[in-house]
């Protein structure tokens, strides 16, 4: 992609035409993107790990997991931060991610710490689940970057690993907030190094909403100063309404439930921008 293509460009973009997020699996940007995981100064990426403990403490009670002995699943699990909370507490986890560098970090943080949690290096929508587990969860939003067809395979697949009584866990944005983060004006910045590129480079972002399908299309271009290259990526951010997600989730075999007041989502300085969903296996 050149210059050229960025001025003919389609505006606005179509949901999903451009790719679907940003390049967690790309091996370059997981290593950059790992730092931000792992900071202590924000709450991008992954939580402050003080916020990971208290979300654990919720999910351990909510999946009735007090006595240590719980069998968590946990799906786009990033560097495993819950999961390897959830192991110091007892429990045993599982926990699946395509971003390389996250799970190399995940699998050798439970090695040093001699940790009953396993991790494997693959794709939610393809890797295989296993069985018989207690709890679920897949974190973050990140249920709202899937397309319908995905979502409720993930779900499916989900629904088949639990245990009946288990419970599945998801956490969607708030209503509102997918817009309000994601449709932006376009934007420019220079970097010598970035997330998305260690070379020198522009960095062109643009935000649109698309309210027929209530879906945000966020693209960025990184133009590579030396080569004049142009590396175009986007993210398409669905915002469901709770009764689609209550009726996508309860269609392959679950019972969405009342969810306990008490989840901490990160952000405490504004109103929180995503709300704890919780599906008990049918
Ligand atoms: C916002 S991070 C959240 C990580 C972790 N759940 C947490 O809360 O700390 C989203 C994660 O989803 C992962 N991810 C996105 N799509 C995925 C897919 N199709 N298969 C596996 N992992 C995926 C990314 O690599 C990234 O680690």
């Amino acid at each position: 992609m050149n210059i050229a293509d960025i001025v003919n460009r389609t505006v606005p973009p179509h949901p999903w035409a451009e790719g679907e997020k940003i390049p967690w699996d790309e091996p370059g940007f997981s290593e950059r993107m790992l730092k931000e995981h792992l900071s202590q100064d924000h709450n991008a990426a992954s939580r402050r790990l003080d916020i990971v403990h208290r979300q654990v403490d919720y999910l351990e009670r909510i999946a009735g997991g007090l006595d240590g002995d719980l069998k968590v699943l946990d799906l786009a699990c990033g560097p495993g931060l819950h999961s390897l909370d959830f192991a110091r507490r007892g429990h045993s986890t599982y926990g699946i991610d395509f971003s390389p560098a996250s799970i190399t970090w995940a699998k050798s943080s439970a090695k040093e710490q001699s940790l009953g949690s396993e991790f494997v290096h693959g794709d939610v929508r393809s890797t295989e689940y296993g069985t018989e587990f207690d709890l679920a969860m897949l974190l973050f939003g990140e249920i709202d970057v899937f397309s319908a067809e995905d979502l409720s395979l993930i779900v499916r697949k989900a629904r088949a690993a639990l245990n009946t009584g288990g419970v599945m866990m998801l956490e969607p944005h708030e209503p509102g907030i997918a817009r309000a983060n994601f449709e932006t004006g376009p934007s420019w910045s220079s970097h010598q190094s970035g997330l998305f590129s260690e070379q020198p480079h522009l960095l062109l972002e643009e935000g649109f909403w698309h309210d027929d399908v209530q879906m945000a299309v966020k693209r960025w271009y990184v133009l590579d100063v030396e080569t004049g290259e142009v590396a175009p990526y986007s993210q398409t951010v669905v915002q469901h309404t709770k009764d689609d997600l209550v009726q996508l989730i309860e269609v392959e075999g679950f019972t969405v439930s009342e969810a306990p007041g008490g989840w901490s989502a990160g952000n405490e300085d504004g109103p929180p921008e995503f709300y704890p969903l919780i599906a008990i296996a049918k």
